[in-house]
């Protein structure tokens, strides 16, 4: 158990003395030593030397973070199943062969976790060693992978993916239980190695209507996560652009559904229902408006929470490259002071 279990407490709906705060991505470019290593290594050298990805998880718990994210990347485990890819500068993600045939989907490897992303165990179980917070394993979801697949990097209206959604259902089926399979393998095998929580990225799935939702995705979800949740760590379901589809993702399992800032914190804890808990959901653009402002912004999200146990707060998505670092330090403490509970019950003395 980590010396701070406060995140994990949380996540469990537990009394903890403050609100834990962690934030997605915290481990990147905003940070000036982040910036130094990437200048002799790509990142997929630092995803894979164990040794550079647990240099760089470490680096942001110095602003006080509750929880530490295993540094790696959502795509990794495509490179194993048959999809090469690369980051190209400036572009993001670059999918060598996007999946357009059915063939492709047939020719995807349902792998092993071990086989081809053993780095990514090796780095979990050399973290384990140093850290004194919890350590938050992850994967993608198999809607946003299919995704990057399909288009072939990012895309403005994922065209690609949803014609194979539409036109060939039993084809994207077949490709989203693939996917779904290996991710539950790989975040058993990220348990199995020491991650003390796992989050699952569905970044994009708000692109869809609750109907195909519903229909195309939920079950695939639902098949990583009911079996995951057996693992008894905390399972954090996060999306962006949800406020539709919080009681679907509900449905489709999570011990925590995650809020972008779209949706007010009070509306959507209660879609997604008090027995569970929530993670959020600071617009991540606030941090670059000046530390007293992004301080009024996170006291709202801390307000409709009203201390009620269950919220880990966040940003409503990862945080961008150019953030001042002074303010994500300010808002770190801010979250703390601000929501220190104090002991109940009659005082003594
Ligand atoms: O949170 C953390 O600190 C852990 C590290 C982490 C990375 N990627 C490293 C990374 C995590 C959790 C991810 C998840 C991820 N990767 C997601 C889901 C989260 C989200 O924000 O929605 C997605 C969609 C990806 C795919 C991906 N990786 C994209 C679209 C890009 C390019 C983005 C850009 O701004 O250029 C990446 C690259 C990437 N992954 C970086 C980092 C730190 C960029 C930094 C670099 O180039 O050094």
């Amino acid at each position: 158990m980590p010396k701070n279990d406060t995140f994990l407490r949380a996540c469990r709906r537990e009394a903890v003395p403050y609100t834990p705060v962690w934030m997605m991505r915290q481990a990147g470019r905003y940070m000036a030593e982040y910036r130094k290593l990437r200048e002799t290594r790509t990142l997929l050298e630092l995803c894979k030397t164990p040794e550079l990805a647990l240099e760089v998880t470490l680096q942001p718990l110095r602003l006080g973070f509750d929880a530490a994210i295993l540094f790696a990347d959502i795509l990794l485990p495509l490179e194993p199943m048959g999809a090469s890819f690369e980051f190209a500068k400036g572009e993001g993600p670059v999918i060598h062969e996007p999946i357009s045939r059915v063939e492709q989907i047939d020719a995807l490897r349902v792998i092993d976790p071990q086989e081809g992303l053993g780095y990514v165990m090796q780095a979990i179980r050399l973290l384990k060693g140093e850290l004194s917070v919890p350590l938050i394993g992850f994967a993608g979801a198999p809607f946003t992978l299919a995704s990057y697949l399909v288009e072939g990097g990012k895309s403005a209206h994922f065209v690609k993916t949803k014609r194979l959604m539409y036109e060939q259902p039993a084809a994207w089926s077949v490709l989203m239980g693939k996917l779904a399979e290996v991710v539950r393998r790989y975040l058993h095998a990220q348990i199995d190695a020491g991650a003390d929580a796992v989050q699952l990225f569905d970044s994009w799935v708000g692109q869809l209507s609750p109907a195909d939702y519903e229909e195309h995705v939920l079950p695939h979800v639902a098949h990583i996560l009911s079996d995951v949740e057996t693992r008894g760590v905390p399972v954090i379901h996060f999306g962006t652009g949800t406020a539709t589809l919080l009681e679907l993702q509900r449905r489709a399992g999570g011990t925590v559904i995650g809020l972008d800032w779209r949706t007010p914190l009070a509306d959507g804890w209660r879609r997604v229902g008090h027995d569970r808990g929530v993670q959020g959901n600071l617009d991540p653009t606030v941090l670059f408006a000046g530390a007293d402002l992004a301080r009024r912004h996170a006291k709202r999200v801390l307000d409709a929470a009203e201390g009620r146990a269950g919220h880990v707060f966040n940003l409503g998505h990862g945080i961008l490259p150019e953030t001042p670092v002074d303010t994500v330090k300010a808002v770190v403490d801010f979250v703390h002071e601000t929501s220190e509970r104090r002991p109940r019950g009659p005082s003594v003395g």
